[in-house]
């Protein structure tokens, strides 16, 4: 039988082949290529479909980060509360502005922030909260931003959810090739609530100049290409059609039974879906069991941020975030992405299926 992919991203963009090429074709015509009509256009069709006055095309998600946290002139002897269970990038933006990110731990059971630990952890230093939408389902952003301080959404993994991108001052996404909106290289959003942020952050994109003569900020060269915008604007119309089937995808799992073989991502409206990561006690084993009949399958964070040796000057030790180790210690994730069929998703039961059934004798 043919291998299953953790995510098959070719699936995903095949079908829109002709319609794609003919979008480069006109890139190439045009011969613009950096800060034209498709990242204009990309730009106003992200701002229309999350709800906020504007957005900024970036080089990718991390730069996304580093340029709000800039923007907000976040530095050198400042907090900002963030996840350890996340990608590293996101501690990493902190630290790269010189500022000190501070971990709090995750509700295990949504993998996202737990606002009670997070409020324990504010002091006057805090200059924000960096949730971060964990594998597609919304951080608890009401219960945040009660807690009364600056919300900066790490929403690299979420664009088209409904229920992200409105609280946040800013949130951030990443264009990166696995995600749900995907660019074919490197890619990132700034999307704002708060416009004078915005145009700070579209000052900093390009060296602080809006004009190439007069250098307003110490900035970066942090672009969206025209071709990723490009690609970018085919794939933004078609992003409701690949959440309604992730999110599809996602219940049938659930039908099939893989709930009985293991704890499932609890579903909620807004979850989209990035990954479809379980947990169980015997993950090693249902791991072992996928690799053997060439299923796709990940652990995520394995070595959570407060764990990494580049952050080991902060003070964490193991066992400082119980809930985050905890995670990091069973979670194991099944193939999924738009378009999988219910063929594919009975396969990955069954061999889940038949290593719970080893494990259980
Ligand atoms: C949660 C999170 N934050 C930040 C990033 C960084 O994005 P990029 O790889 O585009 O720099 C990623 C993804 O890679 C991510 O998953």
């Amino acid at each position: 039988m043919a291998p299953i992919p953790l995510v098959d991203v070719k699936a995903q963009y095949a079908p829109l082949i002709p319609e794609l090429l003919e979008r480069i074709q006109a890139v190439l015509d045009s011969a613009e290529f950096i800060l034209g009509p498709n990242v204009d256009a990309f730009e106003r069709e992200a701002a229309a479909y999350l709800g906020v006055p504007q957005t900024v095309g970036v080089a990718n998600g991390t730069d996304a980060l580093v340029l709000v946290l800039d923007a907000m002139g976040i530095g050198p002897g400042d907090e900002v509360i963030c996840p350890a269970f996340t990608f590293y990038a996101t501690a990493e933006s902190i630290a790269r502005r010189g500022a000190i990110p501070v971990f709090a731990d995750i509700d295990a059971a949504t993998m996202n922030l737990d606002p009670a630990d997070v409020a324990e952890r504010i002091t006057p230093r805090t200059k924000a909260i960096m949730p971060v939408h964990l594998f597609g389902r919304p951080a608890p952003l009401r219960e945040l931003a009660e807690l009364g301080v600056p919300l900066i959404e790490d929403a690299a993994q979420a664009f088209g959810s409904p229920d992200i991108a409105t609280t946040g001052v800013a949130s951030t996404f990443s264009f990166y090739p696995t995600k749900n909106l995907f660019a074919f290289g490197d890619g990132g959003l700034v999307a704002v609530t708060d416009e004078e942020l915005g145009e700070r952050v579209r000052l900093l994109r390009f060296h602080g100049s809006r004009d190439k003569v007069d250098f307003q900020l110490v900035g970066y060269n942090s672009r969206l290409d025209e071709l990723q915008a490009a690609v970018l604007r085919v794939f933004l119309r078609q992003l409701g059609e690949w959440t309604r089937s992730r999110r599809e995808a996602a219940a049938r799992y659930a039908e099939l039974g893989l709930g009985e073989l293991c704890e499932l991502p609890p579903d909620e409206q807004g979850h989209v879906y990035h990954l479809f990561v379980c947990r169980s006690p015997e993950r090693d084993r249902i791991r072992a069991a996928l690799r053997n009949s060439e299923i796709g399958t990940a652990v995520y964070y394995a070595t959570p941020s407060h764990l990494q040796p580049a952050l080991r000057f902060l003070g964490y030790e193991p066992g400082s975030l119980p809930e985050t180790e905890r995670v990091a210690r069973d979670n194991f994730s099944v193939p999924l992405w738009a378009g999988i069929d219910a063929a594919t998703q009975e396969r990955v039961v069954a061999v889940v299926r038949e290593a719970a059934a080893v494990a259980a004798r």
